[in-house]
């Protein structure tokens, strides 16, 4: 690293647990799995039942929850374009520190631009997965659990995503639920399998 790269005089201290000791400990490899989608899509509630599942098969997780972090870490961050990307970048940060201790990182926010969650993966490296919890706006519009697609209507919100601000939904993610046209156990199944098969436990 030269002078210039390195403003602050730091150096790097190498950890003498390897990720095969951390595996070794845990059963299975550090991963982030990214959930993305619109607001009232399902991500925090398929988060939260994704943890509690594999922690029931040994697994070792995390939730990481757009309005649960927003209340602390990034509570100093609105919704423009430019607080999204720094609320993305530090998220990606969490979760990629989160996989190198050996868990499996499960982020719940809406993440609507593509070059941020790019962004991300280049962070996490091989263990980021993008799962796309895909629910058209109309569905997440009806369901409006906190009546902010209502207020975003009347204006009393801005820059709501889907409404006033954009979602870029994924164009290959590693995994895709449809939580509109079908029950959240079934979209449950679907990532639990996913998991199975690229996180093996104990093998
Ligand atoms: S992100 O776009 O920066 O990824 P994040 O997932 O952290 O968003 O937070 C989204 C949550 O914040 C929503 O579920 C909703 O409860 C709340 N929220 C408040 N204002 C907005 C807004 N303008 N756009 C989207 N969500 C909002």
């Amino acid at each position: 690293m030269s002078v210039l790269s390195n403003p602050h005089n730091l150096s790097v201290t190498a950890h003498a647990i390897t990720a095969a000791d951390r595996h070794d400990h845990y059963g299975h490899d550090g991963a982030v799995l990214w959930l993305t989608g619109l607001s009232a899509s399902g991500k925090s509630s398929l988060a939260m039942a994704l943890e509690q599942t594999l922690m029931q098969l040994g697994y070792s997780c995390y939730v990481l929850d757009g309005d649960n972090i927003r209340g602390g870490l990034n509570a100093n961050l609105g919704f423009s374009p430019e607080d999204r990307t720094e609320n993305i970048r530090r998220v990606s940060e969490v979760a990629a520190l989160f996989a190198d201790a050996g868990l499996i990182c499960i982020t719940a926010f809406i993440s609507p631009y593509r070059v941020d969650r790019d962004q991300a993966r280049l962070r996490c490296k091989q263990g980021f997965h993008e799962i796309h919890v895909s629910a058209d706006l109309a569905t997440c519009e009806a369901r409006d659990p906190k009546g902010l697609y209502k207020r975003a209507r009347a204006g009393e919100i801005r820059e709501f995503t889907g409404i006033s601000a954009p979602y870029e939904a994924p164009e290959r993610a590693d995994c895709v639920v449809d939580t509109a046209s079908e029950p959240l156990t079934a979209s449950l199944e679907k990532l639990v399998a996913y998991v199975l098969a690229v996180l093996p436990y104990k093998t």
